[in-house]
């Protein structure tokens, strides 16, 4: 099950990768409401299942409540590659000094887990394995010995992060993998994560995909099925309790 940015937001925070502060809204009026919470300039971000959100025109900088309303207006109900937007995360704005990309996913060819990072994110990781596989670093995870503070900076200079965010970058990796194993995710990515204008490490984005034959670990995680986007023959097959795989 892949989760909404919102969502994977709220277990990040729970798992201690630092985000920002943020709500989601479901109406303009309730978007300028969230923005003036926050009291600071904000972004408003289209919560659809799909990335490239951005370059669609989902995502917003918005300075005050007033414009927050505005681009919330525009973005929602739009429409981003066959997903309409039903809700926004109204979230801090910040400075960015640089985009990095990190990702833990399952590696089903090798049976293990792979670390994937690079001091070059922001862009889709598809054309950056294309285009310049050298700054993607990947690095297998041993499934037992897990991810430590040692094993983060490893990882950390394999992307070639810069050393004065190193220390940072590795706690941040460390709850990721927290975050990964915890709620049994096959796949944990943030792109970007950010050095932001202040030097700090940021989880500015994040996508999450569930292991949901591990669900019965995690009562929690029912709460976060999306009926509205559920496949009706994949919540058939789930009511009977049957693992199903649709073909052609
Ligand atoms: N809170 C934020 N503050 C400042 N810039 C942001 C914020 N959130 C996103 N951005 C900018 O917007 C870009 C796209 O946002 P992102 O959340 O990665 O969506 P997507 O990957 O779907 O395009 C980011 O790479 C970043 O440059
Ligand atoms: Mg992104």
């Amino acid at each position: 099950m892949d989760l909404y940015e919102y969502q994977a937001r709220d277990i990040f925070a729970a798992h201690s990768v630092p985000v920002l502060p943020g709500r989601t809204a479901s109406t303009p009026e309730e978007a300028a409401a969230v923005a003036s919470e926050i009291g600071t300039a904000v972004v408003v971000k289209a919560q659809v299942k799909t990335g490239g959100r951005g370059k669609a025109g989902g995502v917003k900088l918005a300075k005050t409540p007033e414009e927050a309303q505005e681009k919330a207006a525009a973005i929602l109900g739009m429409d981003i590659k066959g997903h309409t937007v039903h809700q926004v995360l109204v979230t801090q704005a910040s400075g960015i000094a640089e985009e990095y990309y990190f990702s833990f996913l399952l590696d089903r060819a090798n049976r293990t887990f792979l670390a994937m990072a690079s001091a070059e994110g922001g862009m889709e990781i598809e054309q950056l394995a294309v285009e310049r596989p050298e700054a993607l670093a990947r690095i297998p995870v041993d499934p037992i010995a897990g991810v430590d503070k040692a094993k983060a900076l490893e990882i950390v200079t394999a992307a070639r992060i810069p050393a004065e965010v190193a220390d940072d970058a590795a706690d941040a990796i460390v709850a990721l993998w927290d975050t990964f194993v915890g709620e049994d995710a096959t796949l944990v990515e943030v792109n970007p994560l950010v050095r932001s204008s202040d030097g700090d490490i940021i989880a500015l984005d994040g996508k999450v995909t569930l292991d949901e034959n591990a669900g019965f670990r995690h009562p929690g995680h029912a709460a976060l099925v999306d009926k509205r986007a559920e496949d009706p023959l994949e919540a058939k097959a789930k009511a009977k309790d049957l693992n199903y795989v649709k073909l052609d």
